[in-house]
Order: C-alpha cells, then structure tokens, then sequence
C-alpha cells in the first residue's frame, strides 16, 4: 500500500478514532478499526521463541538457543533460517509482531539480559540483528529490534540516565539498530531508560537519528509500559504506546491535540506508520490466511538440533580430548546437576514453554546405548531457592493427575475457578470477575526424608501451608515497578519443614489479588540437600573409574535474568570444587559450561577440554552430545570476551550514581577495552577451537582503496588437521596516527570456509567502507580519514595470523 492509499485511510478518522488507535487494546495486541478493514495485531515475545498472546505451560513453543548463542554462530544463512522458524512460530500461533531480537550490547559482563543480546561488538550484533530480522520478515511477519537504546543492563532500568557521547552513540550503540533498519526492520522499541537526560520513549533520537537520518519508515514501539507522559511523547516520534488500555495516551492524548498541544499531524503520521505495519503483516484489508512454511516440528527440531553445536564454543581442547571416540569408550562418567536439568534459556519476558528438553544426560544415554556405560552424578545440591513445583514429582490433589490445581476464590473463600495447570509458576492465572485469591496447590511425593523448602512467590498477602503447619503468612508489599518482576519473576518467600520419604503432603499456596500487585504467583518446593562432601567423593569416584568424564556447570535462574544485573561472575561454589574433584580423578575431563553469558573458570587450565553450550534451548541435549561425540563440530566463535576474573574486566560498571550511568570508556567497549589497558583476557571476543587445524598461508590485499568502496581481501588457509571444517576468518582494522581517537582495532568482517583435511581453501572478506568510517560530532556527519589503515587477518581479536597495509585515498 503507497503512501497516498494510507493517507486516504488516516483522513478517514477523526481524532478519537486515530487516537484510540496509538494504544494497545490489550497487554499484546492493538486495536481494530473494521471501518478501515484494520484488524488487531497481535506482539509477542521474544527472542528466544514465540510465546503467543498468553502465558501459559500447555501452549508450548519452539525454544531456540538464547541470543548469546546465535552471537557466537558467525553464520548469517544459518540466522536467517532461524528467522524463518521464528515467523513459522508466529504464524502458528497468530502472532504479527514477534519482539525480537534485542540489539543491546554486551558492554558489562554483569548485566542481567546478556543472554538476551549477540555480543560485544556493534558490527557483529548488527550483521546478526540483520540476518534474523530478514528471515522473520522474509514470511510476513514483523520483527522489532528492541531496546533503542543503550539498555544495556538493568540496574534502574526503568529511570537510568544513560550519558554516552554522540560519537560513542552512533559508532556504537546505534550502529545495530542502523543495520537492523538498512534491514528493514518494521518496528523499534523505545527501551525504558533514558539517554543524555531524556527518557527513551520521549527522545529526540527517535525522529532526528532514527526517523529523520536513517529513514525508518516503520512504526516506533514503547517498552512495556515505558510511555510516563503524553505531550513529550507524543510529540517525540513515539507511535505506538504498550501495553493497553490504559496509558497515558489514550484520551489524554485527544485532550493533549485539542488543546493545540500535539500537532493533528503528529498524530498522523503514527496512524499512517500503524497502518503501514498492518498493510505488511496482513492485518489490513482482505483477509487473507497466512500460511506456516512447512518444515513441520522434525524440520524444526532438526534445526534447533544444528544451531545448538554451530553455537558451541570450544574454549580448550588439550591433546584433541575431543571429539570422543564412542567405539573407543566403555564407560562414560555424566556428571554435575546440569547434565539432567540443564538451563535451557534466560529468565523474563523472552521466557517460552517448550514442548519438551533434550537433557544431556538423556542424549548422551541415547547415543551411547549398547556401546558403553553411562554413569550419572549429580554432584552437590546448588544453593539456590527452591524451583516451581513440577509434575515430576506433584499431583493435582483433585484429579490425581500430574501437575498441580490453580483455583480463584472469592472474598468469602467460595470457589469461582478451579482448573489443572502443570506448573506452580504461574504469571497469568486465568482471571474471573470478583476473584480475591489465587491459590495454587499440589500433592507432593517426597523422595526423600529431611528438611524440604518450600516458597511462594508474589507480592501481597500470601500464605503457604503444607498439610496443617502454616509455613508463611504475611504481607509482601510490591517494591518495584519493573514489569518483569511483577508480572514475571516476582520474589520468592521460603520457610522450611521436615517431610518424611514418600509419604505425600497437601501444599496450598494462596495470594491476595490486589490491583497494582501484578498477576504472577508461584508454589516452589526443594529437597534437602545432600551432604556436600559426599556427593563430591560420589561424583570423584564415577570419574575415576571412567574412560572420560564430562561436567556439567552453569548458572541459574537466580543468577541470570531480566530486571536485575549480576553482581558476581563465580559459578555457585559447589560447582568450582565439582569440577575440581572430578578433574582430579580424571585426566581426560571435559567441562560444559551451561550459561548465557561469562562466568568465572578459575580450574579452567586443569580440565582437558573446555566447552561453551549457551543456554541452548530444547535441543539441548542433542547439540551438545552431537559435538562431543564427532558427529558436529563446536562451530561457535566468542562473540564477547571473556574475563579469568570479574576483578580483571576493564569495563562491568552497571550500578548508576545519582540516577547516572556513564559510559567513561567511550568507543573502547568489550575487547577493544582489554586491548587498550594492556590486559590478557581469558579468552578472546572471536575465538573458538573446531575439530581441525588451520594454516593461514597468505593474504591478498589491494594496496589501495577509495574512500567510499569495500576492500576486498583474499585469505588463502589450508586445513592442516585430521577432519573437514570451518573457519571463521575475522579481518580487523588499525589506524596509527589517526587524527581521531580510535580503537587500538576494532571487528571490520568475517568470511566462513569449510575445507576437507588436507585441503587449501581462500576466505573472501570484504570490509564495508562503514568500517573505516567515524562519526564527527563537529559534522554531524560520517567522514573516513584518508591514509593508511592496517588490515589485521586472525583467528581471534587476540590472535592475529598476518597484517598489511592498505592506503585509503580521498573520494574520486
Ligand atoms: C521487556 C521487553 C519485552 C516487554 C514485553 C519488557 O519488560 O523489556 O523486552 O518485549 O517487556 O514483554
């Protein structure tokens, strides 16, 4: 539809019409106008998979890799069929808009969303951002890349004051977004913070960078709830304000425009952009049913299957421990909590259900049946809260079916609503009109006898019972207005009592509903933990009698997730001295580390091989015993450097000072910090081990490029080592004696080559003339500086194999 078509459609409404429009009409969707052959348009979360309109465990979803993992694939085909399966989602599940992908940086190993961005860098996030957004696009299907911008962790984040310098901004925080709108992209989120001392949704980056500048055409979204005021951000290029009904929109925003305080034509242009969206997505006009590419569930699974090793980041892999040869094994050593409950993605509103996991330990079991022994120990208890009951081990105490029974109760205590649910995490119960009380409750099966703890979790007036002892009953007031935490993740509250094996016991777990004290409640239950010194002599006498033994570390929900930062990168103590005891008794042990973004490996040199798996999604399992045992190679390269310790990262601060958080390191984020104070990571941002080796034998460069054209690099390799592979060939940039500040190098393109054993093989790597680029504020313009640069070819942004020069002349 042109833009004459739309603007015959907006003259067709008058003001309130066009202004009910620009809110939500509910939490997910917006309005209709059936005057207009305008129908509702339904958002969903997030990155990881398609939730759909509601929060609920039975309507399960594809759950890909987390956001850190496709950072680490450096395969842009393999990110656009991603995209492809993420709009098959969306379509199955009548959803219009997915909000994805984040574009947010890694600037600080702490922040809580890291799993939920690609990478440190601003180029490799953008070529990512792009490739998703083209295959979720490619189907009809709107992405969003969210947050805009420089929401990169979430202390305050709702009120944070970003200060970041323009240059700084453009070069780096912008330039994702800058690829993901060159993409295409048909909507942006405004985040919740604020940037340079005006919040994001009211920002004038909104229509002088992003709309003025760059040309977007698509439609500007608000965070969830992140609109606070109606003149400035309706005058700002906000278009759509979320969630609905009430915002601060609404009829405010009619009141706002009569009264000469909004121009009418503001107001337009949003509904002009909204119907341009609906025209793309399908939701205007005709209608006409949208149909699901048919690659069906195994054509799903098989490709999360492929994702989760092309992710996979071999950090270590002393005297070729892996891959591990089945034929060769007798008995397999499976160890660590993880391997049976791995985390299969990051916490918050990007959560799915998906329809099942793939647990290590189960592939492993799988692969290796008939062949050799599996052995399983999980080694000590985490210390962590207990986790949502599951039907695993609770029943419905009415049915006797697995799961538990969710109940709405009336002021009197009279049931209004009972159904069976099979979580006790509950964000959205169903609600019915004069409900009071949400109570969930289960008949728990104890497998052991001791001490269990039990939680629920929500804000208000809760109570925990188990059988006739109340273990809780208080008043929890809500503390915070960050919509993740109260609709998602509230806190939990524990209390402990002692259960008898196998003798079941009656839980009920009930919480006030008051308004404003948001919907999401949880029953949590968690066994005594086992004696620590046992369970590591248990796991340290399964390695030794094993031919290989595999841990399994990572973090947990507690550790990662939205709506709060880090404040430490130590896996859980246990954990450090599990892999310790089982690398003592087992030269040959390998780690996989289970976790969306850095954490500290301080025995990382005394375990023969060292392996990254993300939070890898419900293939899980699959991926990951496919690459231990050879039948994929670890494809991923680190997307963001990884620190020994949090005590050696040049840049973590997240915590702002009065209300401010600045950016002090400028353009020097991510490696390019650790470059410029001299200091050794633990691993560098591009590196990762395959099964092969790799001889980079010569580079062929022009001597001399034009300003405004690519450079265009021949990078001829051959693979050395015993088995085909893929080389991720990462070219960076150099500038001594640059006029501008610069950094000492910084990521300009990557080409992947396969080759077999013992075959050469040239990687084409061309560098856009955006890399040389810098953005002068002095300008307000991109300028390149004629002279000469220096091309940097290498394995890593630590390991550089050849370097040559290459002269930039002024433009012809
Ligand atoms: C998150 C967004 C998300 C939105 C809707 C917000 O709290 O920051 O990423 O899309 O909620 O769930």
């Amino acid at each position: 539809m042109n833009d004459e078509q739309l603007d015959r459609l907006v003259d067709k409404l008058g003001l309130d019409r066009k202004v009910r429009l620009l809110t939500g009409a509910t939490t997910w969707r917006t309005a209709a106008e059936p005057d207009l052959g305008l129908r509702a348009m339904v958002c969903s979360d997030g990155p990881a998979g398609v939730r759909g309109e509601s929060w609920d465990e039975r309507r399960t979803s594809a759950l890909l890799p987390s956001a850190s993992a496709l950072g680490a694939l450096w395969d842009e085909e393999l990110l656009t069929e991603l995209g492809r399966l993420l709009a098959a989602e969306a379509i199955r599940k009548g959803v219009h808009v997915v909000l994805a992908p984040t574009l947010n940086l890694h600037r600080s190993p702490l922040g809580g969303r890291h799993f939920e961005c690609f990478s440190e860098d601003p180029e490799l996030t953008g070529r990512t951002g792009a490739a998703l957004i083209r295959g979720i696009q490619s189907q009809g299907v709107a992405a969003t890349a969210k947050h805009f911008v420089a929401n990169d962790s979430e202390t305050d984040r709702l009120t944070v004051d970003v200060r970041v310098p323009d240059r700084v901004l453009r070069e780096v925080y912008l330039a994702p977004f800058e690829r993901a709108v060159e993409a295409g992209v048909w909507l942006v989120m405004a985040a919740y913070n604020s940037v340079n001392g005006t919040t994001m949704t009211a920002s004038p980056l909104l229509a002088e960078v992003l709309k003025a500048h760059w040309g977007f055409d698509g439609v500007v979204v608000s965070d969830w709830a992140a609109v606070r005021t109606t003149r400035e951000t309706a005058r700002a290029a906000l278009d759509l304000a979320m969630p609905g009904p009430d915002s601060p929109w609404a009829t405010s925003l009619t009141d706002a425009v009569r009264a000469g305080e909004v121009p009418e034509q503001a107001v337009d242009d949003k509904v002009r952009r909204l119907l341009r969206l609906a025209a793309r997505v399908g939701a205007l006009g005709p209608h006409r049913p949208r149909t699901v590419p048919a690659r069906g569930h195994r054509g799903h699974r098989a490709l999360l299957r492929r994702t989760v090793a092309a992710a996979s980041v071999l950090l270590r892999n002393h005297d070729d421990v892996l891959p591990l040869d089945p034929a060769a094994l007798s008995t397999v050593a499976v160890i660590g909590a993880h391997a049976a409950t791995p985390r299969t993605q990051g916490g918050g509103s990007a959560e799915v259900h998906p329809t099942g996991t793939v647990t290590p330990l189960d592939a492993l079991r799988s692969a290796l049946r008939g062949r050799a022994r599996v052995v399983h120990a999980p080694g000590p208890a985490l210390d962590v809260p207990p986790g949502p009951v599951t039907p695993d081990h609770c029943t419905d105490p009415r049915s006797g079916a697995p799961g538990v029974l969710v109940r709405l109760l009336d002021g009197d205590g009279r049931e209004l609503h009972a159904e069976r649910r099979l979580s006790g995490r509950q964000p959205e119960p169903t609600l019915v009109a004069g409900a009071h009380t949400v109570e969930i409750s289960a008949l728990l099966r104890p497998h052991t006898t001791g001490t269990w703890t039990f939680g629920v979790g929500g804000f208000g007036r809760m109570t925990l019972r188990v059988d006739d002892r109340t273990l809780l009953d208080d008043a929890f007031p809500r503390q915070t207005d960050d919509p993740a935490i109260v609709h998602v993740t509230p806190p939990l509250r524990t209390a402990r009592t002692p259960l008898t094996s196998l003798r079941p016991v009656h839980v009920v777990a009930r919480r006030e509903l008051l308004p404003g004290d948001g919907r999401a409640t949880v029953l949590a239950a968690g066994p005594p933990a086992p004696d620590v010194r046992a369970a590591l002599a248990e796991a340290a006498a399964a390695a030794d009698g094993a031919d290989a033994a595999i841990v399994f570390v990572g973090t947990t929900e507690h550790s990662e997730g939205e709506g709060h930062d880090r404040t430490s990168l130590a896996l859980d103590g246990s954990y450090d001295d599990l892999v310790r005891a089982v690398a003592a008794a087992n030269p040959r042990t390998i780690a996989v580390v289970n976790s969306g973004g850095p954490v500290e490996l301080p025995w990382r040199d005394r375990v023969a091989a060292l392996l990254l798996s993300w939070f890898p999604g419900q293939e899980a399992g699959a991926g990951i015993a496919d690459v231990l045992l050879g039948r994929a190679e670890p494809g991923g390269r680190l997307p963001t450097t990884w620190a020994a310790r949090l005590a050696d990262a040049p840049v973590t601060g997240t915590r702002p000072t009065r209300g401010q958080l600045p950016y002090d390191e400028g353009l020097h984020v991510g490696y390019r910090a650790w470059l410029r104070t001299g200091r050794e990571p633990a691993y560098w941002f591009g590196h990762g081990l395959g099964y092969t080796r790799w001889e980079y034998e010569s580079v062929d460069v022009p001597p001399l490029a034009a300003e405004g054209s690519p450079i265009a690099l021949r990078v001829h390799l051959r693979n050395t080592g015993p088995r085909a592979g893929r080389e991720v060939v990462q070219v960076y940039l150099a500038r001594p004696g640059s006029t501008v500040e610069r950094p000492r190098r910084w990521f300009a393109g990557y080409a992947a080559v396969g080759a077999e054993a013992g075959q050469r093989v040239t990687a084409e790597v061309v560098v856009e003339p955006r890399a040389l680029r810098h953005w002068s504020t002095r300008d307000q313009e991109w300028r390149t500086e004629p002279g000469t640069y220096r091309l940097l070819v290498g394995r890593s942004a630590g390991d550089i194999r050849c370097e040559r020069p290459v002269t930039v002349t002024g433009a012809p």
